[in-house]
């Protein structure tokens, strides 16, 4: 077989664990068929992968496991078409293909000894938890965390078992907000940006690390130059279109910029450097 086809060529993963997180959203825990690979899959918070629904098709997914937890990984799938509407159909014991690691990471090494800011919001926490649970595995290694996370509404709040967990850690602080309460939720209502603007972190010695819906996002950059971040210190992970997730298909370039192979993760400094149709 060329090269090509390996290239193509998926690992076989069983379905161990299946969290259903929201009414749209379901948490995949797979292990590798091959044990040695099981063990040893190497992968950095940020990076994404292709997962095959076998007869149906390919679509991509971060990783939203830790790499300090070895043995398995996870990834969140909304439902929207096809792959991940068959994916929600599958049961513990099924078996997916995975591509992958691919793209680049939060830059995890650069940013020992910083303060993080974690801005999260919906099924933008995926990719975030990964990094956020790597760091919170490594304490020692960072420095304050806190972690803004909103969602529509409470049933949309995903990895709330976690909550807990990421609330008690030491020097970390959780806020949680949703845009509509309901009758169980006595928790803040309001969107992100603003409660970021409230709560007002430093930029001193610190970044930025956000990825949500685009409207979030768009209010949120605004909130966090006013407190003083610059585009350097801020950082996100686009999720354009792609389909081989190794820079053959070109279905994801923005002018020169692969974001499969430059990306997924840029600063808002990279991200202001492509080209207007982004
Ligand atoms: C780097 C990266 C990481 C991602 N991580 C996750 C993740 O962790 N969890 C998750 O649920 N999804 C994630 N996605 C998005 C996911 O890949 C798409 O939703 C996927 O194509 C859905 O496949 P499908 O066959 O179910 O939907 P399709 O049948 O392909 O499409 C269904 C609908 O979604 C739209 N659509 C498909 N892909 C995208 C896209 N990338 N952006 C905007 N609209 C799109 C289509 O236009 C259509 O309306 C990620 C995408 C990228 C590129
Ligand atoms: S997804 Fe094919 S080139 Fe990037």
């Amino acid at each position: 077989m060329s090269d090509t086809g390996h290239l193509y060529m998926p690992k076989l993963a069983v379905i161990d664990r299946v969290v259903e997180e929201t009414w749209d959203t379901k948490t995949f825990r797979a292990v590798f068929a091959d044990e040695p690979l099981r063990e040893h899959f190497a992968y950095h918070p940020g990076q994404f992968q292709e997962v095959s629904v076998f007869g149906v098709g390919e679509a991509t997914f971060c990783l939203t496991s830790s790499p300090t937890r070895a043995g398995f990984i996870e990834f969140s799938a909304k439902k929207v078409g096809a792959v991940t509407n068959a994916l929600h159909d599958l049961a513990p014991g099924e078996t997916v293909g995975i591509r992958g690691p691919y793209g680049n990471w939060f830059p995890h090494e650069e940013i020992r000894g910083k303060n993080l800011l974690f801005v999260g919001g919906g099924i933008g926490m995926a990719p975030l938890r990964s990094l956020l649970n790597f760091c919170l595995d490594r304490r020692a290694d960072y420095g304050h965390i806190d972690i803004f996370y909103g969602a529509r509404t409470p049933g949309d709040l995903c990895y709330t078992y976690e909550f807990d967990e990421w609330r008690q850690a030491p020097d970390t602080s959780l806020y949680l907000t949703v845009d509509r309460g309901d009758e169980r939720w006595t928790g803040r209502v309001g969107v992100v940006p603003t409660y970021v603007r409230e709560i007002g972190p430093s930029p001193e010695g610190a970044v930025a690390i956000t990825c949500g819906p685009p409207v979030m996002i768009k209010f949120t950059l605004p909130e966090l130059t006013k407190l003083g971040f610059t585009d350097e210190q801020i950082i996100t992970t686009l999720e354009m279109r792609m389909k081989c997730g190794v820079g053959k298909c070109g279905r994801c370039n923005i002018g020169h910029t692969y974001v499969c192979l430059d990306g997924p993760v840029f600063t808002y400094a990279q991200l202001r450097q492509l080209p207007p149709e982004f």
